[in-house]
């Protein structure tokens, strides 16, 4: 996506004056594009979000979220977050009120909260009023099929506050959840 960012226009110049700076290609005596486009792509942060229990992943109910750990799935999202040239902070809280502080928090600091809210999916307002009262655009996601499960699963307090919801695929929700989060930030220019 970052490969090649062509400039149009006014400002267009032969291909022969593209050079590389970082990871896009641009126009060296253009600097303050330039400037402005290092600046976005250095912007970007996501704040990932994990709640109760998600902490015994590993042994917790393998057949239903798998052998990986926290740990194991936070590698996996920083190398897909690497190449997408994202930084990142992985936490994981079995308290509702930390979750909610860590939300509030974000505000100003991360473009996109990516959540896995656990437990307090099904139940919590706190986390839900959180989200719509600091703004910061929230994705959801889930390692199982949430609505393939229990009936109480099937109910989320906090979707209608999110952007979307990723549920069903393991720690690829979390990859997905990366990559939504950078075309909510794109779509948002
Ligand atoms: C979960 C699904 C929730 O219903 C459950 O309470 C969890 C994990 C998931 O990732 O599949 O703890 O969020």
């Amino acid at each position: 996506m970052w490969d090649k960012i062509r400039l149009t226009g006014k400002e267009a110049t032969p291909e022969g004056a593209w050079c590389r700076v970082g990871q896009a290609w641009l126009v060296p005596e253009i600097h303050s594009t330039a400037n402005r486009v290092l600046a976005n792509l250095s912007a970007m942060k996501v704040l990932f979000l994990n709640g109760p229990n998600l902490n015994l992943l590993g042994t917790r109910e393998p057949e239903i979220y798998g052998r990986l750990t926290l740990a194991d799935i936070e590698a996996e999202v920083r190398v897909r977050a690497g190449q997408l040239q994202v930084e990142l902070d992985f936490r994981q809280s079995n308290q509702e009120g930390e979750l909610v502080s860590w939300i509030q928090e974000a505000k100003g600091k991360y473009q996109v909260i990516v959540l896995n809210a656990a437990a307090y999916t099904h139940t919590s307002v706190a986390l839900r009023d959180a989200i719509s009262a600091t703004g910061v655009p929230t994705i959801e996601i889930h390692l199982s099929n949430v609505h393939a499960r229990e009936e109480f699963r099937h109910k989320s307090l906090i979707a209608p506050v999110c952007r979307g919801q990723i549920c069903g695929f393991g720690v690829k929700s979390y990859i997905l959840g990366l990559e939504a989060a950078v075309y909510v930030k794109e779509a948002a220019k």
